[in-house]
Formats: structure tokens, C-alpha cells, sequence
């Protein structure tokens, strides 16, 4: 059955204490309200439908790559009223799926349980039992266990307050009686709100028969209504990614320090040590190993590769056996091939670096080509910047640099070829030549040292 998914995101989130909307604010890296557009992405059959008001338009720009329906709730009345602004573009038949954009953490497999309910004639809700049901709505039963209605906290009888089922806001709709009952709504209440959930009571009197479903965890359907339930979320989100990652063969050495802001794919034997934070998508092969404290951003690294602790590697490709850090820094561009080595407070940007070939201490290399099997020394330095334009070194394979070079681009060394210490290279150098550009020493014999008199 095609299916309408409506998000609503009109609230005002004046908690959050946020010159931005509190459905951009992210969890995992990821603002709230695209984890939810993402999830209902995944359902089968299914049309978007994004209710926005304020601060709208930062929501409208950061989820356009979403094509959902945008739709404007300007003075929010109620969640009833965001759906009477949605009734004109529901589809005639199928059924409406409700979703929040402050309830970041629903899972694909509980509104897959619900759908698999649903009936022209059927209501599924979706409701939890709390052992603190305080602000929710009560979910109402008759004697037969049947649902007869949603009492709000603030229109409850203090019987309805002891109920601890409560709705969790998420509901699915058949879009035939949907229409009716949207359109007898009224705000005849303790808010003044039009109540979405007053149509329960209307579904319950027009006979079609209401279900109700569990969540997997009560993380599900946890809102965010100010930063500390945003941290609380985010620690579980963590928890649940740090659970996966090693169900699927990662050895995380504390699962509790670990953040994942975005995607991380790791083979077998993955080994993370502490404090170590991934943003966007990383992957990670069979074998690598991560020391304390790593920043990851949008790489891939090769089976076998370690990188040792205090390293960044942001948009870089590494390859299989190289051996990263400690304080190394691979900046975007940067490609290692197989058994490379980067060693401490080496710096790298748009830099090929060939298989076997080291850069082991201090150095900066940047809009370089580099060879297999070539050794730099300490300090060397591609210079590759004249303050307006960017050139470019090609070092060939088997070259040696020694240390402290300044490699002055545009520049090249042709394979074979060694750079003696301390030089300043500003020519190219052919293959298998040595290459001085330094001073000469001069040493003199019994120099007389001056002497205070
Ligand atoms: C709602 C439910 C309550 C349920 C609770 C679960 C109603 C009347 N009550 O109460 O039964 O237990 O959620 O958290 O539905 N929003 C809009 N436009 C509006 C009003 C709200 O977009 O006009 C959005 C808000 O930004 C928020 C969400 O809908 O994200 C829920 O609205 P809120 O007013 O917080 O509902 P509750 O009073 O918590
Ligand atoms: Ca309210």
C-alpha cells in the first residue's frame, strides 16, 4: 500500500536556547530531522512530506536533496493542525505515517511492523510503557483491552494520569478516514491545540479497529526538547553504533570512548584504541589498528594499515600495510600506496606517495608526486607555494632526500636520484645524480676563539 510520511518539524524548540532550528541540531554528526527523513527514505512505496515553520527555511534548504513535499505551518496550532495543512496533498488512498523531526533515533524495522498492520480500516499506533508517563499522552483502554482514546497530561482525570502506556506521538492512519476525521478536529481543549490525537477517539467511534506496536528501546522514541536530552541521545546513539561495530568484528578497547559522527565500515580484526573520533564515511579494512586519540574524516584505509595515536587523516585514500603516525597529519588528497610510511608531525596535502616510500619525521609535503620505495629525511620540506600560485614536485622511485631539504616547486627528481642535506633544490635533478645546493664548508686550523678581556 502507497504511503504518505509525514515529518513535522514546525515546533519552536525554544529550550534548545538556538539561533538554529532544533531539528538541524545533529546527533552522530547528523542533523536530526535528515536521520528521519533518511529512515522513512527506506520504507518501500513512500511519500515525503515535510511540515516546517519556524525557522523553516534553514530546515527547507538543509534537507532539499530529499525532494519531500514542503509544507508551511506558520503559527503552529497543534500536531492536528500541522496535519490539516498536509490533507490537501495526501494521496486518496493508502495510509499516513506521522514522524518527528525531534525524534531522531525511530528505527526503519518498527514503522516496517507497523505498515505490515495497516488496513484501510485499521489505526496503528505506536506506544511504549514508561515507568514516568508524566507529559505524555495516556493511551485509553476499555475493559476489553480495546483502545478507545489519547488523553493529553493536561486534560487528564487523575485515574487517566496513573495509566504508563503512552502514546509516543508516531501513528498510522488509513487516509480515507484520516480526511474526515482531520476535518472535525477542534481546539476545544486545555492548550487551545488542535490534539492529532483526538482522532483516535473518532476512529474508535467509526468502528475501524485500532492496533498498537512497541518500539524495539525507548530510545526510538525519545524527543529532544533542550541540550540535555540531546547529549542523553547522543550517548545512546554512540552506545548502539559502538554495540555494532563490534558484533560485526571490531575490538573496540573502550566502547564508551568512541564517537561516530556519520558512517564507519570496518573489516574483521579492526582494532580501536580509545578517544577516537570518526566523521563522515569512513572504512576501515581487515587488520588496521587505531592508537588513542585519531581523527578520521572521509577515508578509506587498506587492510593491515596502523595508525599510531594522535593522528588526522581527513579525505585521504591509505593502502594496505602503511604505517601512519604517531601526530601524523594527512591533510585532503593525500594517497598512500601499500607500506608507506608517514611518521610524526609529517604533514601531507594532495600528496601521491609511493609504495614502500617514507616520510618518517618533520616534514611537509604538498601537491607532490612521489615514487615507490623513496626515503625523505627529517625537515623536508615542499615548498609549493609562491603566496599567489600552487606547484607542483615529482620525485621519482628510489630517490633519496636527505634532511632538511627545501624542495622548491615547480621541481623535479628523476628516479635514482639523492639530494645531499641541508640543500635548497630549485632545479630539477636528473636521474641517478647527486645534488648539493648548499654552502661549502670551510674548517680552519687552530682558529683563536675570542676571549673576554
Ligand atoms: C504529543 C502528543 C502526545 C504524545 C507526545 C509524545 C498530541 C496532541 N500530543 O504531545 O500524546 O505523548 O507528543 O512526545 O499530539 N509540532 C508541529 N506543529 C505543531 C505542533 C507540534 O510541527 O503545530 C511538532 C513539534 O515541533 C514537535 C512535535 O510536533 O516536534 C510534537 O509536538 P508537541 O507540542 O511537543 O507535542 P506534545 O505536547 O509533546
Ligand atoms: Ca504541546
Amino acid at each position: 500500500m502507497t504511503q504518505d510520511i509525514v515529518i513535522l518539524a514546525a515546533g519552536k524548540g525554544s529550550r534548545m536556547k538556538s539561533a538554529f532550528s532544533k531539528v538541524l541540531h545533529k546527533i552522530g554528526g547528523i542533523p536530526m530531522v535528515r536521520r528521519v527523513l533518511t529512515t522513512a527514505s527506506a520504507l518501500s512505496d513512500s511519500k515525503l512530506h515535510l511540515i516546517v515553520g519556524h525557522q523553516g527555511e534553514q530546515v527547507e534548504t538543509s534537507c532539499q536533496d530529499f525532494s519531500a513535499n514542503i509544507v508551511w505551518q506558520n503559527d503552529p496550532q497543534g500536531t492536528g493542525d500541522a496535519l490539516k495543512r498536509v490533507a490537501p496533498f495526501l494521496q486518496t488512498d493508502g495510509a499516513t505515517l506521522t514522524l518527528y523531526g525531534d525524534v531522531p533515533l525511530i528505527r526503519a524495522s518498527t514503522l516496517e511492523k507497523m505498515t505490515a498492520l495497516s488496513t484501510p480500516n485499521t489505526l496503528v499506533l505506536l506506544t511504549i510503557r514508561l515507568t514516568n508517563p508524566t507529559g505524555y499522552g495516556r493511551i485509553v483502554r476499555n475493559e476489553q483491552g480495546k483502545v478507545m482514546a489519547i488523553v493529553e497530561q493536561k486534560d487528564a482525570t487523575d485515574r487517566q494520569l496513573a495509566i504508563n502506556e503512552v502514546n509516543t506521538g508516531i501513528l498510522l492512519a488509513p487516509n480515507s478516514h484520516l480526511q474526515t476525521w482531520l476535518a472535525a478536529l477542534t481546539n476545544n481543549n486545555a492548550q487551545g491545540e488542535y490534539y492529532l490525537t483526538d482522532v483516535i477517539a473518532m476512529a474508535a467511534q467509526a468502528g475501524v479497529d485500532i492496533v498498537t506496536v512497541n518500539p524495539e528501546n525507548e530510545a526510538e522514541v525519545a524527543g529532544v526538547n533542550d541540550r540535555v536530552q540531546l547529549a542523553a541521545l547522543e550517548r545512546e546513539l554512540q552506545h548502539q553504533q559502538a554495540i555494532a561495530l563490534m558484533q560485526n568484528g571490531a575490538t573496540l578497547l573502550d566502547p564508551a570512548r568512541i564517537d561516530v559522527r556519520g558512517t564507519l565500515t570496518t573489516g574483521n580484526d579492526v582494532i580501536i584504541d580509545v578517544n577516537c573520533v570518526f566523521e563522515g564515511n569512513v572504512v576501515l579494512g581487515s587488520g588496521v589498528e587505531i592508537g588513542p586519540n585519531c581523527f578520521l574524516k572521509n577515508c578509506v584505509i587498506g587492510d593491515n594499515t596502523v595508525i599510531k595515536s594522535n593522528s588526522m587523516i581527513d579525505d585521504s585514500q591509505v593502502a594496505e600495510a602503511c604505517d601512519i603516525g604517531p601526530f601524523a597529519r594527512l591533510r585532503p588528497g593525500t594517497q598512500l600506496a601499500n607500506k608507506a610510511k608517514i611518521g610524526n608531525f609529517v604533514e601531507t596535502k594532495k600528496a601521491l606517495i609511493g609504495e614502500g616510500s617514507k616520510v618518517n619525521h618533520l616534514s611537509y609535503i604538498g601537491d607532490t608526486e612521489m615514487g615507490a620505495n623513496v626515503n625523505v629525511g627529517a625537515g623536508t620540506i615542499t615548498c609549493n607555494y609562491d603566496g599567489v600560485n600552487k606547484f607542483k614536485t615529482q620525485i621519482g622511485d628510489n630517490v633519496f632526500v636527505g634532511s632538511n631539504t627545501s624542495l622548491v616547486a615547480p621541481v623535479q627528481v628523476a628516479e635514482g636520484a639523492t639530494i645531499a642535506a641541508g640543500s635548497t633544490i630549485t632545479k630539477s635533478v636528473s636521474e641517478n645524480q647527486l645534488a648539493f645546493a648548499r654552502a661549502r664548508q670551510t674548517n680552519k686550523d687552530n682558529w683563536p676563539r675570542p676571549s673576554k678581556k
